[in-house]
């Protein structure tokens, strides 16, 4: 896709799939289901057989092993001015943090910040392990997401959307729904109005955020979300925000309400 969506005649392709869609535009009214609960599919449903099969098949846990495995170890791992591990103030991570990858983004109390599991995670290990950082879509990071989506895999992706969620909810729908880009496609018309169509060899998927990180084959190593948005934007010719910007996390916040109970996938394989 990658390569695809670099070449002039695949953006001459999506034009075309994008004047196809002028009159099917509708603006949704705040908080409407454009694709009903009981449609939602997981992008495994629309990948080729080949990446279905690797994801389905047991041997394919070897592929993203190296990072759950690093996660693990990186859990147990004693670091910074606490002198603790993970493990220390967390204790197992199956119990621990059992659910909490289905609940984010959601509003950070102390910050009243929208965070991600990834901020979360960046914001102990800043906060309470008194440990330098990682870095946004650092190999640390994306271990340790995955570790700590481990331990809610299959559990339904259910995220608040009221109190101080809401204003977010409601900027990332507006994104969600905004027609951007030399290209001037919205997420909308992809995702939600031309699932299950062909763009070349790929058939576009509902856009759903629930296998994140993933293992990328074109890239042969793990991705997050954030990543795989960022390069939604660029397909379509758009600005991209700088990586960690509250748009993105915005958009994440719609994305994971408009996933709600899809079960998490982990761990996840895309092409
Ligand atoms: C030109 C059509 C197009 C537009 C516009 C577009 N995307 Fe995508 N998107 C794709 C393609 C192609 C893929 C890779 C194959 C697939 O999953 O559909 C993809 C993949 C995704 C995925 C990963 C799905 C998975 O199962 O791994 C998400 C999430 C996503 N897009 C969200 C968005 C959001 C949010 C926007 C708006 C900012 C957007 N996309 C705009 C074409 C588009
Ligand atoms: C010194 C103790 C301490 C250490 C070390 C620590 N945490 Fe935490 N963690 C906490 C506390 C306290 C909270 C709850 C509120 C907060 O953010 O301060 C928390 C919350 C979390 C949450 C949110 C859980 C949920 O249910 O929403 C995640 C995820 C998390 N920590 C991951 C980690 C990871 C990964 C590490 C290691 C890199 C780590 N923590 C290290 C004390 C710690």
């Amino acid at each position: 896709m990658k390569r695809l969506l670099n070449s002039p005649l695949a953006s001459t392709a999506i034009m075309v799939l994008g004047l196809s869609l002028g009159g099917l535009f509708n603006s949704a009214s705040a908080q409407q289901r454009n694709i009903p609960l009981d449609q939602l599919k997981s992008g495994l449903a629309y990948s080729s057989d080949e990446v279905r099969g690797l994801q389905l098949d047991d041997d394919f846990s070897s592929l993203s092993a190296h990072g759950i495995d690093k996660g693990a170890q990186l859990w147990k791992q004693v670091a910074g001015n606490s002198n603790k591990s993970c493990e220390s103030c967390h204790g197992d991570v199956t119990e621990s943090m059992k659910g909490a990858s289905t609940r984010y983004p959601a509003i950070d109390k102390a910050t009243r910040k929208l965070f991600n599991l990834e901020d979360r995670i960046r914001s102990c290990r800043q906060k309470n392990q008194k440990a330098p950082n990682w870095a946004l879509e650092s190999d640390e990071l994306l271990a340790m997401s995955l570790h700590v989506n481990t331990a809610s895999k299959g559990m339904p992706i259910k995220v608040k959307i009221d109190g101080p969620a809401k204003q977010h909810f409601d900027a990332g729908e507006k994104l969600y729904m905004a027609r951007q880009g030399q290209l001037n496609l919205s997420c909308t018309q992809c995702h939600d109005q031309q699932y299950g169509r062909r763009l070349f060899n790929d058939k576009l998927s509902q856009g759903q955020p629930n296998a994140y990180p993933i293992y990328r084959l074109d890239w042969q190593y793990l991705a997050s979300l954030e990543r795989r948005l960022r390069f939604c934007y660029s397909s379509v010719r758009a600005e991209v925000p700088a990586w960690g910007h509250v748009d993105m996390r915005n958009i994440e916040l719609y994305l994971k309400w408009r996933a709600e109970g899809l079960p998490l996938e982990v761990p996840a394989v895309r092409k």
